[in-house]
């Protein structure tokens, strides 16, 4: 791994700010001080306000879990990536797979929204992963199709400024076993097609059980965590997965 560790909460439609606030609090007072990387966390797009002034000038960065594909206009119920920017807020998920299955979500949006979220200085975090379990071939075939149609006109440079969250859908809240092998083996891929200087993490069933040795892969630059982010103390055993 090159790049340091970036460990993100995605706490999808989950805690009310008082629960965000003690999640927060007991974060901040056990970060092990050798902890060298990133946490961040995506709270509901309410709270965003709230808790980037509870974080500011903390050790913890905030995340949407989505934004707009545009910037203003006749868009009801959504939030412009100038909007979070002016919250604070450094990065946002771009296309995660629940957002592609409740709200129809299409290659062409999550296009759009990087794109503009490169253009507000915002980093995108762009999701990929297959739907079923597969070979790991059929995987790399899928996948590849999925970053294509995401980095047709991104530039190298911009590239950089990109994290890509490999997360097999198949594995997304089920808490499952993971194949290790398997995982470090599509990772090896996607470093080849991306290079080593863009920030690459996986998401699927990461739990403090497992977190150990997906963090000694070599080409995973941190996780995209789902129910362990919701109790601070599972949080907190897989921040330490990188000490
Ligand atoms: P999970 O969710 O950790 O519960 O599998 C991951 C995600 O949705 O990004």
């Amino acid at each position: 791994m090159k790049l340091k560790p970036l460990i993100i909460g995605n706490w999808k439609l989950n805690m009310l700010r008082n629960e965000a606030y003690c999640f927060i609090n007991f974060i901040l007072d056990n970060i092990p001080a050798t902890f060298k990387g990133n946490i961040a966390i995506a709270p509901a797009m309410v709270l965003l306000q709230t808790i980037t002034e509870k974080v500011y000038n903390s050790k913890i960065q905030v995340v949407a879990q989505n934004v707009a594909h545009k910037l203003n206009g006749a868009f009801t119920g959504e939030s412009s990536v100038s909007q979070i920017k002016e919250l604070g807020v450094s990065m946002a998920i771009i296309g995660h797979s629940e957002r592609k299955q409740h709200f129809k979500e299409t290659l062409e949006n999550i296009f759009l929204k990087t794109k503009i979220c490169l253009s507000e200085q915002v980093t995108p975090i762009v999701c990929i992963g297959e739907k079923k379990f597969d070979s790991v071939e059929k995987v790399e075939k899928v996948v590849n199709n999925q970053l294509d149609s995401i980095l047709k006109s991104i530039s190298a440079v911009q590239l950089k400024q990109i994290i890509i969250a490999y997360e097999p859908v198949w594995a997304i809240g089920k808490g499952i076993d993971i194949d290790i092998f398997r995982i470090e083996k599509i990772h090896q891929w996607l470093r080849k097609k991306i290079g080593v200087d863009t920030c690459l993490i996986y998401g699927g069933s990461v739990t403090p059980k497992n977190a150990k040795k997906l963090a000694c892969i070599p080409n995973i630059d941190g996780f995209l965590v789902g129910n362990s982010s919701l109790n601070a103390n599972e949080f907190l055993e897989i921040v330490k997965a990188y000490l």
